[in-house]
């Protein structure tokens, strides 16, 4: 089943040729970065903007490296939530006039969904049941899959989410957005002991729950920031990095490993753009050693694409899940699970 995948719920206009799930015929991604960067974040409105601008050509560039036409397809899937509700509205519009256009099943795919997803593109071992720690821009979460479109919540964030503490970090920092792949070049020209550092910071975990809560941590790190400038001091920016870093990773590896440790599971996968934070990938390795495996996606996987859209899409086919119609619209929120 070759599936046309669209996503665009934030920077990333993209667009995929997905086979059953795994071959990837194709796969176009125009990025917006460099476009934000200028405003320190994503504006929506501009997001948008640009979208409108690049699905035709993604999508058209996406069908012509897979060497196929709108008919060689078997159905499109799209992104139609959670995200910035312009920028899903463009993919969401562009997918389903495809999809009525050339009379294929339209496959309404959650992000979060498409993240979890996109382990399955590059490993073959993974198969429910296992846990997922979600962690990118808009989420963090550990999810209890126990089939392939069968998910429950273990734990969540009660405020911001890790990709979100690593971009308002590095902002603060004076870093450019996105922060995460800043804070960690900017952390690892710190050569000190962490453990010997000034800067003591909250791990970002709600005590006896395996919830976690970045909204503390960002604030000690503001608050680092303020009581140096008001003593006439200069902060150790790569040692607050470093500080910042480790302390969130910490708080990660502790919930994952307790999720692990409670269900009694012994496949961890790891997806959403932090999961490409080789600290976290180090620890999370030291945390599971001798008890569970971990697997990531390819760096090129973990922030937004659209082909873990379109192998999202190919398992909720597999389990039988409803195709979507012209009535389809966009959501800011969906449900984690
Ligand atoms: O999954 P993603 O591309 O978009 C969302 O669904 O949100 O994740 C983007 C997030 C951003 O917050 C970005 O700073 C973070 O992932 N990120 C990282 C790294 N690379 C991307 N965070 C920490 N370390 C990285 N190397
Ligand atoms: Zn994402």
């Amino acid at each position: 089943m070759k599936i046309l995948s669209i996503e665009s719920s934030c920077d990333e206009t993209a667009a995929a040729v997905v086979e059953d799930g795994k071959a990837v015929l194709s796969s176009v991604v125009a990025s917006q970065i460099e476009i934000h960067r200028r405003f320190g974040g994503v504006v929506p409105e501009i997001a948008s903007r640009n979208h409108t601008l690049a699905v035709g050509p993604v999508v058209d560039e996406a069908l012509a490296r897979a060497g196929l036409t709108l008919d060689g397809v078997d159905a499109i899937a799209v992104t139609y939530g959670a995200g910035l509700l312009g920028a899903l509205l463009v993919g969401v519009s562009y997918a389903k006039a495809l999809a009525y256009a050339a009379n294929k099943p339209l496959y309404a795919v959650s992000h979060i969904k498409g993240h979890i997803a996109a382990n399955y593109i590059a490993h073959d071992e993974v198969k429910p049941p296992y846990v997922c720690l979600l962690v990118s821009g808009g989420h963090s979460a550990l999810l209890r899959v126990d089939g392939y479109d069968d998910f429950s919540l273990l734990g969540t964030t009660r405020d911001d989410a890790a990709g979100e503490a690593f971009d308002k970090v590095a902002r603060v920092l004076g870093l450019p957005y996105p922060g995460g792949p800043e804070i960690e070049k900017l952390a690892a020209t710190f050569s000190g002991e962490l453990s010997e550092s000034c800067y003591k910071l909250p791990k970002p975990v709600v005590k006896g729950t395996t919830d976690f809560s970045f909204s503390g941590l960002k604030t000690a790190v503001i608050n680092c920031l303020n009581n140096a400038k008001n003593r006439g001091e200069t902060p150790d920016r790569a040692q607050l990095a470093a500080v910042f870093q480790e302390t969130a990773v910490d708080g990660l590896v502790e919930n994952a490993v307790a999720v692990m440790e409670s269900t009694g599971l012994k496949t961890l996968t790891v997806a959403g753009g932090v999961s490409a934070n080789s600290r976290l990938r180090q620890k999370l390795k030291e945390g599971a050693a001798g008890k569970f495996s971990v697997f990531y996606p390819p760096l090129s996987l973990c922030t937004d694409n659209a082909e873990m859209i379109g192998a999202a899409a190919y398992y909720m086919s597999v389990s039988g899940a409803p195709t979507a119609d012209l009535t389809l619209d966009a959501s800011a929120n969906v449900p984690l699970t």
